[in-house]
Parts: C-alpha cells; structure tokens; sequence
C-alpha cells in the first residue's frame, strides 16, 4: 500500500551510514514494518537532545520496492535544531523509532512537462521523482543548485542518470540559478515541484505569484530548518500563562515552551500548516519567518508567528551582533 499521513510507528535498525558529500550522511535504514514508499515521501523519527526526544522529518531519497530499506540523508547543521548533530552520530547497528513513510509532497503523473528544482540538501525530497519521471519517459528537467560541487549530494549518480534532463548551478563557479529566469522558460501546463532553503523557496513562490502562474502547479517540500538569518537564541515571554522562556539556538519556540509546560496547538512543524501560529503583542527585535505558511505581507507585519520553525533575531549587521550577545531579542505572544 501507498503511503499515506497516518503515523505508524515502528523500529527500525541503521544497517549503514556513508558520507556522500560535505556535511552530509547518506543513512540506510531497515524497518521494522516495511511498506512502500512512493516520490516525494518522508519519515518522521524520534532524535534524542539532551535526553529528551523530539520528532524530525527526513525525505526518503530512495528505498527498494518492497520498503525494506529506507535511506535518508541528512546535513549537518550545527546552528540548527541539533537534530542533525544525533543523525550524524548514528552508525550500523543502532536502533531508531521512525514511522512508515508519510506523503504530503505527491507526484502527480500526467502533466504535460516538469521542473524538478532542488537546492542543496533538498535533492533528498527531489531525485526519486526525477527517476520515476525517467522511467515513465515524462518531458522533464532537474534543476539542481549548490554552493560548491562537493556539498551537491548524489550529483555524480544524477548525472549519469539524467544526462541533458539535469541542470546544474554552483555558486563558487559563477553558475548560480538565477530564479526568474528560470520562471521565465514555465510554460502552460508545466509543473514545479521544489525542496531547498526558504530563500530559494520564498524567491520562487514570489516569483511565480508576479507571474500569474497557476498556483495548483507549484508544490514544495519544506522541512523549515533554515531561515534569513542564523538562529539565536532568544527571549520569549507568555504573560497570560506567566511564563519567560530561554528558546536556545538548537531549540525551537515550540518545543521550548512545551518544555516550560506550555500546552501548544501544532500539527506539521515544518512551517507549513499554520496550526502553531501566536499572535505577537510585543517584540524586540525581529522575526526570522522559516515558515511557507504565510504571505510575504503577512510576514512583514510580523504580528503573527509559526513558532514550530520562525525565530526571533536581534539584526544581522555586524555591530548589532555584538548587542545581540548581551541583549537577546524578546518576542511576547499570546499563545494559540
Ligand atoms: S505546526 Fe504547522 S506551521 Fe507550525
């Protein structure tokens, strides 16, 4: 069977780990209770920071037909929510909760033509529906930026598979994608399908939208674990339940107040749904919006935030870093 957005949980072994480009572990899992996984699906897994667990989301890059191996990928990133740090721990042998694959970034087979765009670490979401685009002979292309050649996973795999169909962009070698022009070549009937970091993400919707393009035809993955800025740690302060509470750089404002005993409303934690949004009454600083939820006006009200994956950040310049180290942003919200 397919898989659907019902969490079945279950364990799984770590049968190999390998790294496969810079900062990032290529993780091969078995699963307990296998089941397929289809383009575009991904695990949610139990980490352990700090002896407490927390949920995280994994793109499934690739698995065999019957379920049995799962692999996934993960950067390492040190500024984020530490998640990262314990999958770069694991190796053979370890045990993992995980659920069966989940899917709220389908392939929908039959359109006219694709784009297939992936920045950086979000080849992960992007190269098995390149591959069933291939096999089913679909007119497509795979647009794949990096910063360097040697942080662009599973490029020399992607080359030799796609040929012409795979469009290559790094930065250090002057080649970066240039996202209009790249919207300019959408024609009817196309469809985009992307995972990368929400500046690229923010840039195509953006883009899209000036354009007119049809909104149906535009589908993103986004595990909210990237901002405009770096995260700091920060204030957040809930008068109605009385409550000051540190959110430190590896943490997000969600489980920081759930581990203050707050009682949260949320559902995807990945910036997507919504459902963890608060309404900010009183702010220091700015807010860092990690989330593909809101418009850019509604961001740049910041009188609302998702707090599964939006920040709050002192500046970004240089002097009021400085600041920053002794006086930490304050947000204070009414909680949802
Ligand atoms: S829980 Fe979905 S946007 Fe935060």
């Amino acid at each position: 069977m397919a898989a659907t957005n019902i969490e079945v949980w279950q364990e799984a072994t770590v049968n190999r780990t390998e790294v496969i480009a810079d900062g990032i572990l290529r993780i091969e899992l078995e699963p307990a209770q296998p089941k397929r996984a289809d383009p575009g699906s991904h695990i949610d897994l139990m980490v352990r920071l700090e002896g407490i667990e927390a949920k995280r989301s994994y793109s499934i890059v690739d698995s065999s037909a019957d379920g049995k191996q799962l692999v996934i990928s993960v950067l390492r990133a040190p500024l984020s929510r530490g998640g990262s740090e314990f999958m770069h721990q694991l190796a053979a042998g370890d045990r993992l909760k995980i659920t069966q694959p989940l899917q709220n970034f389908p392939l929908r087979v039959g359109a006219p033509r694709y784009i297939l765009l992936a920045g950086g670490v979000g080849i992960t979401a992007i190269a098995k529906m390149a591959s069933v685009l291939k096999r089913i002979k679909a007119d497509y292309t795979l647009v794949f930026a990096g910063r360097t050649r040697t942080a662009m996973a599973y490029l020399a795999q992607l080359q030799a598979e796609h040929g012409s169909r795979l469009e290559v962009h790094v930065d250090d070698e002057g080649s970066s994608l240039n996202v209009q022009k790249l919207l300019a070549r959408v024609q009817d009937g196309t469809e985009l399908y992307m995972c990368g970091p929400i500046r690229l993400m923010d840039a195509v919707r953006r883009g899209w939208g000036e354009r007119e393009l049809d909104p149906s035809a535009l589908r993103y993955e986004t595990f909210g674990n990237s901002g405009w800025h770096d995260p700091e740690e920060f204030i957040v302060r809930v008068p109605q339940l009385d409550l000051e509470v540190r959110v430190p750089q590896g943490r997000s404002m969600l489980e920081a107040l759930q581990d203050a005993g707050a009682e949260m409303m949320y559902d995807c934690r990945k910036g997507e749904c919504g459902l963890c949004e608060v309404r900010i009454t009183e702010l220091t600083g700015r807010i860092d919006h990690r989330d593909v939820f809101y418009s850019e006006r509604q961001k740049r009200q910041a009188s609302k935030m998702n707090c599964c994956v939006s920040r709050a950040v002192t500046s970004e310049t240089g002097a009021q870093q400085d600041a920053r180290r002794s006086s930490p942003a304050v947000v204070t919200i009414e909680p949802n």
